[in-house]
């Protein structure tokens, strides 16, 4: 990534583990859409957030103590939609983040929190909580449900269940309705509350993200045009307010580690392209990159896509680009058997798009998508 120095000198950059992502502060007054389109233009996008662990990480970017908020990814649409409070969606496979076992002529349309009574779901006012005999969490730790009698309004159920546990419980699907339903029956509680909720907040990137981290009472729209979501970084640091998206604020990008290029070309064409645009063709030199890769090589147009990885005739040893040898392998049968064929020049690795994403030896000329990334180490 090219850079002026000035610019370079302002930011601070910081991998999240989990994600894959690098969080970069930059210390400019913009509004939230000059933000966003300076993050389009320099890295991926105005950060998203998944859970607790990313606020953890991108406040570790923010290494000026001067600043209050920053701009993250999070703006008003105009449309709701039903999503859970456990908002990660690495929670989720498929589509069962959209289970819904709603009772006959619900949602109503009309409230934005719903509880759970005899396994079907209603749709119920967040500041309610007299009907309610209390609520279920999700431990993630334990992967157990927890009931919690208290009578409490939808937010405090989910603190409390964020503060003890992990999140209000999610349903994935009609087992574990069941399960959830046990629970409430055999701790003899009449509705309880559940982390459905529904709001017009999107990311973005488009992530599916539903984790939310609001301050108390907040989003509450003050003078009707606050549309964008600023993150605290002294006071109730890691909390989210809602802002007037015209207010210029610092903010954070976040660029995605591994970057799927579709352009069919030759290895060193690829080669050229990582090192001009990014850092370096991909080296997949442990299980948790290959497990990136996967998630990544999903989206390509080609059965293969190529990787840092070359054979070194002479030696008779395949090398990553950065010269460590091969350790961590996920050879296809019959290939890196270190047997390689050096009569049409130096062979080179890919791996494959689909099935269980093995490595592969071919020549350098094939024409393949390939994965650049953008960490230095
Ligand atoms: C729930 O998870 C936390 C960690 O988030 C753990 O300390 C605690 O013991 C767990 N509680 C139960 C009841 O499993
Ligand atoms: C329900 O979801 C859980 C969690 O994803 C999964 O382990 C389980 O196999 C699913 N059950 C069915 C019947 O789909
Ligand atoms: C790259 O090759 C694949 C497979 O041959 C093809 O489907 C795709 O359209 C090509 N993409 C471009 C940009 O040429």
């Amino acid at each position: 990534m090219e850079g002026n120095t000035s610019i370079a000198l302002l930011l601070s950059a910081v991998f999240s583990e989990c994600v894959s992502r690098q969080y970069h502060f930059v210390n400019q007054k913009l509004s939230w859409s000059e933000a966003q389109r300076y993050c389009r233009e320099n890295y991926t996008d105005l950060v998203t957030i998944n859970n607790k662990n990313d606020i953890e990480e991108l406040l570790k970017s923010v290494n000026d103590d001067q600043v209050q908020f920053v701009w993250i990814g999070l703006h008003k649409t105009n449309i709701k939609t039903w999503k859970w409070s456990l908002g990660d969606p690495a929670f989720y496979t498929g589509s069962d983040s959209q289970y819904r076992n709603w009772a006959h002529g619900q949602p109503n349309e009309d409230e934005d929190c719903s509880n759970m009574n005899t396994g079907e779901w209603c749709d119920y006012n967040c500041t309610h909580s007299t009907q309610l005999t209390g609520f279920i969490c999700y431990n993630d730790s334990s992967k157990g449900h927890i009931p919690v009698h208290q009578s409490v309004i939808w937010r405090n159920a989910q603190s409390f269940c964020r503060d003890h546990h992990t999140d209000l419980v999610s349903v994935r699907n009609l087992t574990e309705n069941t399960q959830i339903e046990k629970i409430r029956t055999d701790g003899g509680m009449n509705a309880v509350w559940i982390g459905l909720f529904r709001d017009s907040w999107e990311w973005s990137d488009e992530s599916e993200s539903s984790f939310r981290n609001w301050r108390t009472s907040v989003p509450d729209n003050v003078g009707g045009n606050e549309n964008c979501a600023e993150l605290w970084v002294k006071t109730e640091r890691g909390r989210w307010d809602d802002r007037n998206c015209d207010i210029k604020t610092p903010f954070v990008c976040h660029e995605d580690e591994l970057v799927l290029i579709r352009l069919n070309v030759s290895w060193n064409e690829a080669l050229r392209y990582c090192r001009e645009n990014h850092v370096d063709l991909v080296s997949v030199h442990s299980e948790q990159i290959q497990h990136q890769v996967t998630e990544v090589v999903k989206d390509a147009s080609t059965a293969a896509v190529w990787m840092g990885l070359h054979h070194y005739c002479a030696m008779n040893m395949w090398i990553w680009l950065r010269g460590e040898v091969v350790c961590y392998q996920n050879w296809a049968a019959g290939h890196g058997t270190g047997q390689e064929d050096c009569g049409d020049g130096p062979r080179v690795g890919a791996v494959q798009s689909g099935g269980d994403q093995r490595w592969i030896s071919l020549p350098q000329t094939h024409k393949l998508n390939f994965i650049c990334t953008n960490s230095q180490d």
